[in-house]
């Protein structure tokens, strides 16, 4: 069947002017196995994660009727138990929430520094810095965020009792679940880098072998500390054993976190970063994320161009994406932080219509700009967090991307309480004019200060049109999370994809710094790169980039299609419906 034809809201949304037929003949461009691609269906409600098993606890929540809170918060316990190398309970995150009717929120759960940290902290005995410290250390783990912010979204829109939404994580963790081929490969590559922690390496393997695919992972500390947090709430993580426990690992290895820092510990609510493209209303994360800022100023510069016409993948399209990644993220480096400690952050000038107009006009249309060579570059960043979309039959939705930061996170669990640390406090900058040509950043905004929380590039991101919810997007990635978010979303109202499509779709990233484009292998054609070559990019391969999770809704025919994304194993979309054809 060719999706093309039974979607026809798709070929209304196109903006090429060109009639369905004709459409039709043109040639995909990229895709996965250079076929168009079913995207799943519901009529009621939908969750799409990273982990199919965690997905099918938030929906089945949607089926007990609950709202979309209550599923995110299920399936965010879940992921984990299920999805250890980014689902968490001692990392952050953000929620971005949009009621069907309401204002919309964005939950903040980043990590904080702890009370004692400082910005010269990962400084070594000659005072160098070092990686090490900044990255693998336990002086890298940030007071977690993620329990507080997943019960304050519930206490404030969910509808379900707290243990109902708890209770399939202790039981996922206290029985069990197979491990699939992904997880056990995953397992027994982080092995090495959990051999100086004996917790984790009981809890990840056989004594130090590694799990088999459909072997049973079971972790019965992490159902303990689970069980705590279904009995007592935020204190259940915060206050009593669990935090006694993070406090002692952490006094036993030089860690700063105190029970002081647990106890201190609140997420906060914010206001979702506004912007439009094309007529549909995006919101997405404010800071301390980067995500929305950035996210909206590109699209504003983006408008200004006929996306459509040049087509998906067009050297013109992707030189213009360039062009405005590398504006949006100088202005990441240079302005934003935590907006508790910067309290100045230009973010309506970095958002407004008339910014993006005087950037449109520093572009040429077949030249390449050059980064300035200043001392700007990006931290060193993971590249597991994971993201997940979630829409529930009244048309609300929560779009939550959380994280250890890299994969498995400082690669640190708890002895006795089964969970992972963050390793998160890698993502403020390494040291006060660190920045270097090698790559560092020192910048004062995202200094590491007392109780401050760290730069993010996490962009949850829903979009409206008419007031009406249209799309549910978000990926991991580390910093090239804004530049995949936006991409899915110009795949669907530039070039008319459907979900999978657009999560499907091949991918490019520019950060300013280093000046060059990053697109994913055998995605485009020679010839176009060739075309951006002579524009004057510089260009460089990347395997894959993030692994978006979207839902769309298709207004007129009353139907959500979800998206997953292929390019890392175990993901999948879990739908409330009886018939899950959404028919
Ligand atoms: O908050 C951030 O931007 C990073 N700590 C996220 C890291 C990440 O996305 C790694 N992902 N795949």
């Amino acid at each position: 069947m060719n999706l093309r034809l039974w979607n026809p809201e798709r070929a209304r949304r196109s903006r090429s002017g060109m009639p369905a037929a004709l459409l039709l003949a043109l040639p995909l461009t990229a895709g996965f196995a250079g076929a168009e691609s079913a995207a799943i269906r519901a009529r009621q409600g939908m969750v799409v994660s990273q982990s199919a098993i965690a997905s099918e606890v938030g929906a089945q929540v949607l089926r007990d009727g609950g709202n979309a809170v209550d599923a995110a918060v299920a399936t965010a316990f879940a992921m984990a138990v299920t999805h250890p190398t980014a689902g968490n309970i001692g990392g952050g995150g953000f929620l971005v929430w949009r009621p069907a009717s309401g204002e919309p929120l964005a939950y903040d759960f980043r990590e904080k520094a702890p009370a004692a940290a400082h910005p010269e902290m990962w400084l070594d005995e000659n005072g160098e810095y070092s990686f090490q410290i900044h990255h693998l250390s336990h002086k890298a783990v940030g007071v977690p965020g993620t329990v507080a912010g997943l019960r304050l979204a519930w206490e404030e829109q969910g509808t379900m009792p707290w243990e109902r939404l708890v209770r399939p994580a202790v039981e996922l963790a206290r029985d069990g679940f197979p491990i699939s081929h992904g997880l056990a490969g995953s397992l027994a590559r982080v092995l090495e880098r959990m051999a100086p922690y004996p917790a984790s390496v009981a809890q990840f393997s056989k004594d130090g072998t590694p799990y088999g695919p459909g072997e049973v992972l079971r972790q019965p500390d992490l159902a303990g500390s689970l069980e705590r947090i279904l009995e007592n709430g935020t204190a259940g993580f915060y206050e009593g054993e669990t935090a006694e426990l993070l406090a002692a690992e952490m006094a036993a290895n030089d860690g700063l976190i105190t029970l002081e820092d647990l106890k201190n510990y609140r997420a906060v609510v914010r206001e979702p970063i506004r912007g439009e493209y094309r007529g549909y209303e995006i919101l997405s994360m404010p800071p301390p994320s980067s995500g929305g800022t950035a996210m909206v100023q590109m699209l504003n510069i983006l408008e200004g161009y006929d996306i459509a016409r040049n087509g998906f993948g067009s050297a013109a399209n992707m030189h213009l994406m360039a062009e405005a990644m590398r504006r949006a993220y100088a202005d990441r480096a240079l302005h934003l932080g935590d907006p508790d400690f910067n309290p100045g952050i230009p973010i309506d000038r970095l958002t407004s219509k008339a910014y993006a107009e005087d950037l449109r006009a520093t572009i040429d249309p077949e030249r390449a700009s050059v980064s300035s060579p200043s001392s700007f570059e990006w931290n060193t960043e993971g590249s597991e967090t994971t993201h997940f979309s979630v829409v529930d039959k009244d048309r609300n939705a929560v779009s939550l991307t959380y994280t250890l930061e890299f994969g498995y996170g400082s690669g640190i669990v708890v002895p006795g309480a089964g969970f992972l640390l963050n390793n998160e406090m890698g993502d403020f900058n390494g040291a006060p004019g660190l920045t270097n040509e090698r790559g560092l950043i020192g910048t004062d905004p995202n200094l590491a200060e007392p109780n401050k929380r760290m730069l993010s590039s996490m962009s949850p991101t829903i979009v409206a049109r008419d007031g009406e919810l249209f799309m549910v997007t978000g990926t991991p990635g580390g910093r090239t999370i804004i530049n995949t978010v936006m991409q899915t979303i110009m795949n669907v109202v530039d070039h008319g994809m459907n979900a999978q499509e657009a999560v499907d779709a091949g991918r490019m990233h520019h950060q300013w710094l280093p000046d060059q484009i990053r697109y994913e292998k055998q995605m485009f054609s020679p010839d176009t790169l060739s075309i951006l070559e002579a524009y004057g990019h510089r260009l460089s391969e990347t395997e894959a980039q993030g692994a978006a999770e979207v839902i769309v809704v298709l207004r007129d025919e009353g139907v959500l299609e979800g998206g997953v994304d292929r390019r890392r194993p175990d993901g999948g979309a879990a739908v409330h419906d009886e018939d899950p054809s959404g028919n």
